[in-house]
């Protein structure tokens, strides 16, 4: 069913990044939506055993970091590594949102979100951000695609 479901739904990909404790993280997402407009509202399906997903619920604040075409690889690096093994911020240019959330320099776009909402869904956590700050750094460039087979033969 997934093969089906995931070609039938289609996504851009974004790093999801937080901080707390003095932990900087980011892990590359895909079950990314908005869900409303007023206020302004996305969704992350963030499953609990992502160290980032421990980050969200500790600081409450997120941001997504758009990722264009050309950044599969820093997809796939941050998509299968884990922040409770290595330090994925160590060799990464980025500054610091508003809140503290890593941002990547190279990222299309960013949006960093404060939470309001978490909801238990099946084997993710559906995080509800209100964004509060946001820019487009590149906006000659176009969105990365996830396209299932790209990533996981
Ligand atoms: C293309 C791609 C999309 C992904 N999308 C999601 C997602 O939407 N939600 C999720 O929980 N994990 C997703 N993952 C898996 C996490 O990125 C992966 O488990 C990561 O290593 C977690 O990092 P962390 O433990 O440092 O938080 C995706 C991985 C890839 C390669």
């Amino acid at each position: 069913m997934q093969g089906i479901i995931s070609k039938a739904i289609t996504h851009g990909v974004y790093i999801v990044t937080a901080q707390a404790n003095g932990k900087k993280n980011g892990m590359t997402a895909a079950w990314i939506s908005q869900v409303s407009f007023k206020p302004p509202l996305i969704m992350a399906a963030i499953a609990p055993a992502r160290f980032t997903h421990g980050l969200i619920k500790a600081s409450g604040y997120f941001a997504l970091n758009t990722l264009s075409e050309d950044q599969i690889e820093l997809a796939k690096y941050f998509g299968t590594h884990s922040g409770k093994q290595v330090d994925k911020m160590a060799n990464i240019a980025y500054f610091e949102s508003g809140k503290g959330c890593p941002i990547l320099k190279e990222a299309m776009a960013y949006l960093e979100c404060k939470l309001v909402n978490a909801f238990e869904a099946g084997d993710h956590t559906l995080f509800i951000g209100q964004v509060i700050e946001g820019e487009v750094l590149r906006p000659e460039k176009r969105p990365l695609l996830f396209i299932w087979d790209k990533f996981f033969k």
